[in-house]
């Protein structure tokens, strides 16, 4: 009798525990104990692993079988080689005759070289759950959903799940120097700590690997694209080979940004001239070496003639020149080149928005196989909302991969609540009419619309020291997102956001409503308090934090927010129409045509498009001026409503992360109050417009928002905080 409570006893402790300490660290891998009901099911069907196959990989996904069941159900089953009923069975062709012989039927050629089988069937008699693969990283991926099914308290019964990611590189970008600053980083310092490698290898690394592999994701730039070329130097070469060797066995690759003209910064060359028999043979040379330390090596990616940044118009040669030099030292070990189309030029007059499409456009066919050209989702810089690129569809000839935000640079940082799944889906959805209608920015970016194998998805990872990663709780969202988006590009933001809340809060139906429908309204929202109808780039100077529409004394026109919304008596926003800068003859007809229409899609890109008369009539039948007043209210009137659902879910949520959430939301709020305050005093002093009846006036008079100074705000690289490098 007694020893048959135990069991309970123990399951009883580890979940008081499991409910205690909650800091966030987990993330979505909590894996805490299931409730009794689901305890008797799951048990059932977990009753021992039979795994084929004993690589480094089997074992991580082993270990991860280990910790994902011993937390939910109380004990891990056994490893064993007999199969019975409930066993867990994990195999390859190549490990095992029986998943060789069984793969036609099970359609394991669809799966790819990472995709996965997981399914209910019978095994020498037994009612098992296979999970095959035709690689170990694909029977990884099969353990992660495995788990993610229990996690999200759903059937293990009757299952036939055929998955594989539809992109090649699902990628994070960190943009982490190596004395541990990270550009627009919001968590904390680096996690890599380069400093103490390669003698210590924190555990965290191998967290942040499950992490990663849990959600697909596949590879990992390890350092910021403005490039210290240090790296290159044997000694942290041997740096790096211990960070690939801890992420190896979670599938995931690493990579390297470098300066375009490394061998010539470090002291090796007399040019960085592509051109060079030396500065090939040094590339060549250092893709040899690297290769030799770690074998798996991803590639580069290459940040080249943008904001300071050396590249082949120094040497007056094309985007493709400079890419296929570089391109060629890694094609012989199978690695690839990122090059990013973030290019725009301090001499160029030409609007900053059309400035990689005219360099980039005219090359298509030129640039290597094994490049990637490697293009934000907005041709301007991760703005809270964007038009595509328009470069996405216009080089059928190149493989195009898509870069987008993870930390919050123009959003909020990591304290406001903007669920980015939404803004991803947004532009992935976004059809550039290449081919028709249908071509989807998702289908250029997968490879199906052009015929292209060699596909990506890059997003400039959120993730620091900070105890729960990302410097919120919602921010691992983000995360969780893109490597979800990156495998599937078609996926649905919310049903993402719904797997998210189950995973990391509750499956409790009201709780995974109440957050879900938060975290869906709350992308428009920072829309409408930051940049309703289109306007853009109009934050603080240097680090983005708050408002700055004010702001013209920086050195460069296209740096200064009063160069992207034009605000002056006669009217508001940046003509890009054929009387403008032309930008709207960057996309297809089709497209043009939509964004031509200053009222289409709720009047979404208007001040992004066009210039418009502050009496401007739109269809809500109020003017530009007083929608602009109506969509910064809203968006303030939003995060109250989102802060007050948080608020209702007390009861549901543990102490810790219902506390840290609940004052980010507060912040939020009055940072939200404050955009909008500032905004409209600034822009009511270009249109000397009253407010309509029943609006609040701003706080303060618009000389108090235009004297606050934020010193030491996190996210930059440079030093000075008050009058550093300013864009
Ligand atoms: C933005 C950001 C920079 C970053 C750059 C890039 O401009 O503010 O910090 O270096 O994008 O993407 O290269």
């Amino acid at each position: 009798m007694i020893s048959s409570r135990v069991p309970l006893l123990i399951f009883c402790a580890l979940h008081a525990a499991g409910a205690a300490a909650e800091d966030g660290y987990q993330l979505w891998l909590r894996y805490v104990p299931v409730d009794a009901a689901a305890h008797v099911r799951y048990a059932a069907q977990a009753t021992g692993i039979v795994a084929f196959g004993r690589s480094p990989v089997v074992a991580a996904a082993m270990a991860e079988l280990n910790t994902g069941l011993a937390g939910m159900l109380g004990t891990a089953p056994v490893a064993t080689s007999a199969v019975a009923d409930g066993s867990i069975v994990l195999g390859t062709p190549t490990s095992s005759p029986q998943v060789a012989e069984r793969a036609e039927a099970l359609g394991l050629a669809a799966a790819g070289p990472e995709g996965f089988v997981l399914q209910s069937t019978r095994w020498e008699g037994h009612a098992v759950t296979l999970i095959a693969a035709n690689s170990d990283v694909g029977v990884l991926y099969g353990v992660f959903r495995y788990l993610a099914i229990m996690q999200r308290h759903e059937s293990l019964a009757s299952l036939d799940i055929h998955e594989a990611p539809r992109l090649k590189l699902r990628v994070l970008d960190h943009w982490d120097n190596p004395d541990r600053t990270i550009e627009r980083g919001y968590a904390g310092q680096s996690i890599w700590d380069f400093w103490r490698l390669p003698a210590y290898v924190d555990p965290r690394y191998r967290d942040y690997a499950r992490a990663d592999a849990s959600i697909g994701i596949n590879g990992a730039v390890l350092n910021n694209v403005g490039a210290s070329s240090v790296y290159l130097t044997p000694r942290w070469i041997a740096k790096v080979a211990a960070i690939a060797k801890v992420l190896r066995p979670y599938g995931i690759r690493v990579y390297l940004s470098v300066l375009f003209n490394s061998p010539l910064d470090l002291g090796e060359t007399k040019t960085g001239d592509p051109r060079d028999p030396a500065v090939i043979a040094w590339w060549h040379a250092k893709a040899d070496e690297i290769y030799r330390a770690i074998p798996d090596f991803g590639g580069f990616l290459v940040k080249a003639d943008s904001e300071g940044q050396p590249g082949p118009r120094d040497y007056h040669l094309t985007q493709a020149q400079g890419a296929n030099m570089i391109a060629g030292a890694l094609a012989p070990h199978g690695g690839v080149l990122m090059w990013r189309a973030f290019v725009y030029a301090t001499e160029d007059k030409q609007d900053r928005v059309r400035q990689a499409y005219a360099q980039f456009k005219p090359l298509d066919g030129q640039f290597a196989a094994n490049v990637l050209v490697q293009i934000k989702n907005g041709p301007l810089d991760f703005q809270p909302r964007e038009p595509a690129h328009p470069l996405f569809g216009a080089m059928p000839r190149t493989n195009e991969m898509l870069e987008v935000q993870l930390t919050k640079e123009y959003l909020g940082f990591s304290t406001h609540l903007v669920y980015l799944g939404a803004l991803y889906a947004e532009v992935l959805r976004w059809d550039t009419f290449a081919h028709g209608p249908g071509s989807t920015v998702a289908r250029v970016i997968d490879g199906s619309l052009d015929g292209h194998t060699l596909t990506g998805m890059a997003g400039v990872s959120n993730v620091g020291v900070d105890r729960d990663w990302t410097g919120s709780i919602f921010g691992q969202a983000d995360w969780y997102a893109f490597g979800r988006l990156a495998w599937n590009p078609q996926a649905d933001p919310k049903d993402i956001a719904t797997d998210w809340v189950r995973m990391t809060f509750s499956s409790n139906p009201q709780v995974v409503t109440s957050i879900v429908a938060m975290m869906m309204r709350s992308r428009e929202a920072v829309v409408d308090y930051m940049t309703p109808l289109g306007l853009a780039h109009i934050m603080a100077t240097g680090h983005h934090y708050g408002p700055g529409p004010w702001v013209d004394n920086l050195k460069r026109a296209e740096w200064n927010p009063v160069y992207y919304h034009h605000a002056g008596k006669d009217g508001i926003g940046f003509d890009r129409t054929a009387t403008g800068s032309d930008a709207l003859a960057d996309y297809a007809p089709e497209v043009a045509r939509r964004l031509g229409d200053p009222t289409a899609d709720d009047s979404k890109f208007l001040l992004w498009f066009h210039h418009v008369p502050w009496n401007y009539r739109l269809p809500s039948g109020r003017t530009v001026w007083d929608e602009l007043v109506y969509r910064y209210d809203r968006g303030v009137g939003t995060v109250g409503s989102m802060s007050r659902a948080w608020n209702s879910l007390k009861p549901y949520i543990d102490p810790e992360r219902f506390d840290e959430t609940a004052a980010f939301l507060g912040e939020q709020q009055s940072e939200a109050q404050w955009w909008r305050d500032a905004c409209i005093a600034y822009f009511q002093s270009q249109s000397g417009l009253p407010l309509s009846p029943g609006t609040a006036p701003p706080e303060h008079e618009l000389a108090w928002y235009e004297q606050q100074v934020y010193r030491y705000a996190p996210g930059r690289s440079q030093p000075d905080p008050d009058h550093g490098v300013a864009h």
